[in-house]
């Protein structure tokens, strides 16, 4: 079938549906609530949403510890929600995307149930050993979240690699029968009519024959030996060939470490297997490759990582942008300043925004929330950070640890969207599954909605001209200034048509500098975060984007 890519003009919501919207007053979000809010993303120009896993699960890890890939949670709503959300999107020509949690399932999955009692087809459906003959695990590797890769399993008398938590059992996507099984999701949720997938951790399920131990890495011991592995892209083309090849719809893979070169073997449009790639470059300026390793934020860093993945991609490979996720502190106390809130958020947002790709919004992103700061680590559910928390940094003093976390932890962007400022923050009428962040009667929609200098406004109008304006989605991308520390100016060019993105980051303030050959006289500027601005400074975290036609 003809590939319409159709996902290049778009800008997808990404929903985490726990914290999203409480639709029937039992505290948590579900599918009830995304239905009463669909106008509200519309109205956004987003026209696309992707939905952190929704299917039925324990919940070990929030949902991405799948139990059946061929239902809807009844905590969500069921199918019978989940039809009408579906429904809900067509109508309003927006685009529903599932997440495909196929590396692990839930330990409760009939599949491992079978599995451990050796009850064929299932006996191979994972990655059972059995302990090594000087009674060691099977071999060194660590798992993600918890601890080493390998946990025993009393019935099967063998242990089970999970690489993310324990009750996440990898699959063994070796064995052909388990790669059928994924033709059969992909094509059960293609033919109810659903327009693509988020593919988790994808690069992950092919392991390296043998299972060797792992002498290369300090930390995540073992991921050479199972990200990118040998047998990735021919189970990649095999799904793409068998599934996706018949259906209009898009893949977008998850691939912790990658970099441009390596992604374009997946994505270049002529020979890819998937269409784009979440990458954790651009998550990588405040950090060192995890959340939990932070460090002072580079705008170096950042400014690097957004152009190498623009300049790579260009003409082969379509660019997934993105600043938040499920998976990350929000942004704005992380790569700008909670003290220029407002001003740095939307600077963010055209930082962002401008670049060519397809961008996805994270729920609350759009109203500029904050990290999230408990008082008490107990206060957290996620599993990494509960391991984490338990495990590292002990010899410091409490409040030490705890600040960490805060930078470091999933939770710090898990809180309820605010909605406004009832009790709640309006995110539901009963008594929330997780806590509601302290500054909501400050950050929410309905106040933003009515003020319209506000972050949501800011993002409204910047999503806008990027629809609007060929310029984005074709132009051909420069960097400019990229020794400096203090801005992130960049350059969009087609014929006719030129925009320029300048964007500071910093509390001081600094001076305002042009590229050659930009004429301020006929240039218009067409969005700014700043009542007024002049053409030699530029004030903390003030952004502007200029358009001219040549
Ligand atoms: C990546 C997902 O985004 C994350 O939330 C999840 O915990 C892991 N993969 C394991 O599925």
């Amino acid at each position: 079938m003809a590939r319409s890519r159709w996902y290049k003009d778009m800008v997808f919501y990404q929903i985490w549906p726990r914290s999203f919207k409480d639709g029937n007053g039992d505290g948590m979000g579900d599918l009830w609530g995304v239905l009463e809010k669909l106008d509200y993303i519309q109205s956004l120009g987003c026209d696309g949403i992707w939905f952190s896993p929704i299917y039925p699960s324990p919940g070990a890890d929030c949902g991405y510890d799948i139990a059946d890939y061929m239902d809807i949670d009844p905590q969500f709503g069921g199918m019978e929600a989940f039809q009408k959300v579906l429904e809900g999107c067509h109508q309003r020509g927006m685009k529903l995307v599932m997440d495909l949690v196929v590396n692990h399932t839930s330990d409760e999955h009939e599949w491992f149930q079978k599995s451990r009692q050796r009850i064929d087809p299932y006996t191979d459906y994972y990655i059972w050993r059995p302990a090594r003959e000087d009674g060691k695990l099977p071999n060194n590797w660590d798992s993600n979240f918890e601890g080493k890769a390998w946990t025993f399993d009393e019935v099967r008398g063998e242990y089970y690699l999970h690489l993310f938590a324990v009750k996440q059992p990898d699959l063994n996507m070796d064995n052909p029968l388990v790669r059928e099984e994924v033709k059969k999701i992909l094509r059960f949720w293609l033919d109810m009519g659903v327009d693509g997938f988020r593919e988790d951790v994808i690069t992950y399920i092919s392991k390296k024959e043998g299972l060797p131990d792992d002498h290369l890495f300090p930390i995540y011991k073992g991921m050479p030996c199972y990200n990118h592995g040998p047998h990735i892209h021919e189970y990649l083309a095999e799904f793409k060939r068998d599934v996706f090849d018949h259906y209009d719809c898009f893949t977008l893979a998850e691939a912790p470490l990658v970099w441009p070169k390596r992604a374009l073997k997946y994505i270049d449009e002529e020979q890819g297997q998937l269409d784009m790639m979440i990458q954790f470059q651009c998550q990588c300026a405040d950090c060192l490759f995890t959340d939990y390793l932070p460090t002072k934020f580079s705008l170096h860093r950042m400014k690097h990582a957004f152009s190498s993945w623009q300049k790579k991609l260009w003409g082969k490979a379509w660019n997934m942008l993105y600043l938040e996720n499920h998976d990350h502190p929000r942004i704005i106390s992380r790569y700008g300043s909670e003290q220029y809130w407002k001003q740095s958020g939307k600077t963010l947002a055209a930082a962002m925004l401008f670049q060519q790709g397809t961008p996805f919004i994270y729920q609350g992103q759009e109203i500029g929330m904050l990290n999230w700061q408990p008082e008490s680590a107990d206060m957290y559910e996620d599993v990494q950070t509960r391991y984490n928390y338990a495990h590292s940094n002990l010899s410091k003093p409490e409040d030490v640890r705890l600040k960490k976390m805060w930078r470091s932890s999933r939770d710090s962007a898990r809180t309820p969207v605010q909605w406004d400022d009832s009790e709640n923050a309006g995110f539901t009428t009963g008594t929330p599954w997780f806590y509601v962040n302290r500054n909501y009667r400050e950050i929410n929609v309905a106040q933003q909605e009515s003020d319209p200098d506000s972050i949501l406004h800011f993002y409204r109008k910047a999503i806008h001209l990027r629809k609007e304006l060929p310029v984005v989605r074709h132009g051909q991308y420069r960097e400019h200034f990229f020794l400096n520390g203090k801005v992130y100016c960049y350059s969009r060019k087609m014929v006719g048509e030129k925009l320029l993105v300048i964007c500071s980051f910093t509390e001081k303030g600094t001076k305002a500098k042009f590229p050659a050959g930009f004429d301020k006289s006929t240039a218009q500027c067409i969005l700014h975060n700043y009542p007024d601005f002049d053409s030699t400074t530029l004030r903390p975290y003030e952004c502007r984007v200029y358009l001219w036609e040549e």
